[in-house]
């Protein structure tokens, strides 16, 4: 049986540790494995090689991904998708693995439709804005690098005595800003799946400088419609305090992964061998709980994520 494995999309810590427990995994069943660098966009470059155990050695504790990624605009045609199909038969591949985020998934279902391949979807986004798994992988990565930035901001805004207005990364999904803003002590979180009402928060600065408090700390998802420097300049003019902004940009989706993260690429990529050699059908793997499940792309896929919107009370009420 011949399978391969690409990443697509942008990358998120963990990557490394799920194509290596994918490589050994089939490895382990005789299953011969390629590596497609470039994501999809490899698969139009002949970009393709042979992998072994040492192809996959000293990988589980790097950040980004030795697969390489891009965001490959001829896939998002059918014709190009259609080509990528028929590079997959040309080399024989029974199965293919595509490690991504919510526009790769989607690709690798379109893809699953055209082709005989069989495709396995695993989630790796730092967004977690995939419906139909608990966590994606690299999601608690960016979630510890925001949480340790919100640490060292603090400081320096008590010491001054500031707002800041700190941005984080997300698309069109709250869950870093929700997570880290609670990790973090965030006074106020702000996301896009959620209303927000400038005056409460100016409201909540001022109630925290009566009683004495040094800094606040607004945490601010990226895709809220309302750009940190405009929010900064208004939340200033306001309330009179002085407010900095951060924006964290790609620093998120860098950095060595969590133990939390290593575990579950592990698992997941581990039960796509096992997927692959048991001849199962296409489907993307993600976790429910503790549990790793296996969901059709076509349920998964139209699935409607639902944040923890919960979380933004918990923090309204510990400010
Ligand atoms: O990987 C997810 C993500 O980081 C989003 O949060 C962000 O909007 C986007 O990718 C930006 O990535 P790029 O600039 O590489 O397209």
């Amino acid at each position: 049986m011949r399978a391969a494995i690409l990443t697509s999309g942008g990358d998120a810590p963990g990557m490394n540790a799920c194509i290596r427990a994918v490589v050994r995994g089939c490895l382990a069943k005789e299953i011969d494995i390629f590596g497609i660098r470039q994501g999809y966009e490899g698969m139009y470059t002949d970009n393709i090689y042979r992998m072994d155990v040492s192809s996959v050695a000293d990988i589980i504790h790097r950040g980004g991904t030795i697969l390489r990624t891009a965001r490959s605009d001829r896939f998002m045609h059918e014709e190009g998708r259609t080509e990528a199909a028929a590079f997959l038969e040309g080399y024989g591949i029974d199965a293919l693995v595509v490690i991504g985020g919510n526009g790769s998934l989607t690709g690798a279902h379109e893809l699953s439709q055209l082709s005989n391949v069989r495709i396995f979807g695993v989630p790796a986004t730092i967004d977690n804005d995939l419906a139909y798994t608990d966590y994606s992988i690299g999601f608690d990565t960016a979630v510890n690098t925001v949480v340790n930035a919100i640490g060292n901001i603090r400081d320096t805004s008590s010491s001054l005595g500031r707002t800041t207005v700190i941005e984080v990364m997300g698309r069109h999904c709250g869950d870093i800003a929700l997570h880290a803003g609670l990790a973090g002590g965030a006074e106020t979180v702000i996301v896009p799946e959620a209303p927000y009402d400038i005056d409460v928060i100016c409201q909540n600065i001022r109630t925290g400088v009566e009683r004495g408090k040094l800094h606040s700390i607004i945490l601010k998802a990226e895709g809220i419609g309302l750009s940190t420097q405009a929010l900064a300049e208004i939340l200033q003019l306001k309330t009179g305090c002085e407010t900095k902004t951060v924006i964290l940009g790609y620093i998120q989706r860098g950095g060595s992964p969590t133990a939390r993260d290593r575990v579950l690429a592990s698992r997941l990529g581990f039960r796509v061998s096992q997927l692959i050699n048991e001849n199962a059908p296409s489907c993307c793997v993600g976790v429910r709980g503790e549990n790793i499940v296996e969901v059709p792309f076509e349920e998964a896929m139209q699935m409607k994520k639902e944040p923890p919107l919960e979380f933004l009370r918990i923090c309204e009420t510990l400010l």
